[in-house]
């Protein structure tokens, strides 16, 4: 055990520290959020917890984040122009999609721009967020064997959990590993240039159907159907009258299935 980074600076005691490939592993109990906590830390460096006391989801959401989910979050190295790692969001949805399908999940899809739903319910959320220039945190809540909507009695019906569809679910830290060893592919991918590969399969995992969406600062919301993404991660949409039209992520408040 490394003893070198042995508090966060909200007083939680690191339990263990692993080298996974590249990755360096901080293992906690408890922490506000592993986002907060990996803030600070260098790239290759992932925080997980057993249970964050003010984990954070999208647009400021809460995430409820009790015993017996996954919460990590890694910091991933993005250098070069940064507008070649706008894709990075929608790629770690595909590759967990991936992962997911891997353990046997055969109903997992995508929900724009990265939930990771079976069916209707939700298993896992990300949340990106770049505190410094030349890295990001990316931060992964999955349920695996948690009960998120006895915490909080509004998400019925809401999320669910690994365990409910897959025949065996890894230990926590086997799922983390196979997880950070999927980051550090897409990682070279998008830095070598190739990610525009795996963007014709993540094409082909949405399930197309018309949403509704709102955009930033503008109050109709319009119903269009859902095209994918172009290689630059903007969102492509189609409107009634059939033109084809594209939005950058951080242009959309909310897109909304309808049924
Ligand atoms: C979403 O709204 O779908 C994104 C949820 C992201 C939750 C994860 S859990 C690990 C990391 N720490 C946080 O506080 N949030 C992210």
């Amino acid at each position: 055990m490394d003893t070198s980074f042995p508090e966060t600076t909200d007083g939680n005691r690191v339990q263990d520290c692993a080298s996974v490939g590249e990755w360096k592993v901080w293992s906690f109990d408890e922490v506000s959020s592993t986002s907060d906590v990996a803030r600070e830390h260098p790239a290759w460096s992932a925080i997980c917890a057993s249970r964050q006391r003010k984990g954070r989801g999208r647009t400021g959401r809460a995430w409820v984040s009790d015993e017996g989910g996954l919460w990590l979050s890694a910091v991933i190295p993005t250098p070069g122009e940064l507008s070649r790692w706008q894709i990075l969001p929608l790629g770690v949805g595909w590759a967990l999609m991936e992962v997911v399908r891997g353990l046997g999940g055969e109903d997992v899809r995508l929900r724009w721009p990265n939930d990771i739903m079976m069916g209707k319910r939700k298993l896992a959320g990300l949340l990106v967020e770049r505190f410094h220039s030349d890295r990001v945190v990316l931060g992964i809540g999955m349920n695996i064997r948690n009960s998120p909507d006895k915490v909080d009695p509004a998400l019925a019906n809401i999320p669910t959990t690994l365990v409910e569809h897959v025949p065996e679910v890894p230990e926590i830290n086997e799922l983390i590993r196979v997880i950070l060893a999927e980051i550090s592919k897409l990682q070279k991918l998008i830095a070598t240039g190739n990610f525009v590969k795996i963007c014709e399969d993540l094409n082909r995992s949405w399930s197309c159907q018309e949403v509704e969406l709102s955009l930033r600062g503008k109050s109709n919301k319009k119903r269009v159907f859902f095209e994918g993404v172009n290689d630059k991660g903007d969102l492509l949409v189609r409107s009634e009258n059939q033109a084809q039209m594209s939005y950058a992520a951080a242009e959309v408040e909310l897109l909304r299935e309808l049924d």
